[in-house]
């Protein structure tokens, strides 16, 4: 009896692991198309490990379209050109959170808010912009809004602004709902707590809500960066790009970090995420401070 159960092992053992079976079709041919179009469209480079992230993420466009395997919707996206909105929304990685890396709001407070609040209490009608490229769920860019809210006294003299914008239009309307669950402000710093309000959702959680004095502050936008041009003409006191650019292969990122620059104010910062340190040379965008730069006047 042990004999046969010692055998019984060693044979499913030697036996090779059946991959479970996949609800799609999913060709290599399939990956590579639509591997290219997130490329050629969004800049996004996915890498040949992201193949399973992409068959989950999309079996849920294959199952809502009622389409029997990737290489029907392949052909839909071809034939569909509106389809690419959810195509985007569905490859896209949307992780963020309120003061998400703390010392570029430290420095932004320091170098950007403070500065900007003594010279408009001497001389007011300042004018300020900050752009939050790639805002996802709105933590990013409604943490820029707390930060110049407890610095900046006088909103109604000052013509202050954050533009917020994204590719995906899921996050860009949950954003502008200015609605998170109560854990997400647990790391934001004591001193902002006061900005969000705890309400009790219907379902009887408790949520937080982004006061409208504060959500007036930020406009939301759809933009593909990759778009030539962008469509604003003005120049930005403060750039956000941050977790973004990881996604992008080097040409793009180096392509993109010009633009960035070409968009800043003299003296302007741009704040790019931890993992995302610039390579090769950007004349005219001094690091300053982690993953912080300035373009030289
Ligand atoms: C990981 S989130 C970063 C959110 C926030 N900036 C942060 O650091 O917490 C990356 C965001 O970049 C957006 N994104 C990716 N490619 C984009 C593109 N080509 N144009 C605009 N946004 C893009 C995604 O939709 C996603 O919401």
């Amino acid at each position: 009896m042990s004999a046969m159960r010692h055998g019984a092992a060693a044979l499913s053992a030697n036996q090779p692991v059946a991959a479970p079976a996949r609800e799609f079709a999913f060709s290599e041919a399939d990956f590579r198309t639509l591997k290219q179009l997130a490329y050629d469209y969004a800049g996004i480079a996915l890498s040949e490990s992201k193949e399973n992230l992409i068959y989950s993420r999309i079996s849920r466009r294959l199952r809502a379209l009622k389409l029997a395997s990737f290489h029907d919707y392949c052909d839909y996206l071809a034939e569909t050109p509106s389809e690419i909105e959810n195509f985007i929304n569905s490859i896209s990685t949307n992780h963020t959170k309120f003061f998400r890396e703390l010392h570029h709001f430290e420095h932004f407070r320091a170098h950007v808010a403070v500065p900007f609040a003594q010279a408009v209490a001497h001389k007011p009608h300042g004018r300020l912009r900050v752009w939050s490229a790639g805002c996802s769920t709105g933590e990013e860019p409604y943490t820029i809004a707390v930060v110049l809210k407890r610095e900046i006294r006088d909103f109604a003299s000052n013509d202050v602004r954050i533009l917020a914008t994204d590719i995906d239009t899921d996050v860009l309307r949950r954003a502008a709902r200015g609605e998170y669950v109560a854990a997400s402000v647990d790391e934001v710093p004591k001193e902002y707590r006061t900005f969000f309000a705890h309400q009790a959702a219907p379902d009887g959680a408790e949520k937080v809500v982004i006061e409208q004095n504060i959500q007036s502050l930020v406009a939301f936008r759809r933009l593909n960066l990759m778009d030539q041009p962008w469509p604003f003409s003005g120049l930005f006191d403060a750039i956000f790009c941050r977790n973004v650019m990881i996604y992008f292969d080097t040409p793009t990122k180096t392509a993109l970090v010009e633009r960035f620059k070409r968009q800043l104010k003299p003296n302007g910062w741009l704040y790019i995420g931890h993992s995302e340190s610039l390579i090769g040379s950007h004349p005219g965008l001094d690091l300053v401070g982690r993953t912080t730069y300035r373009r030289s006047q």
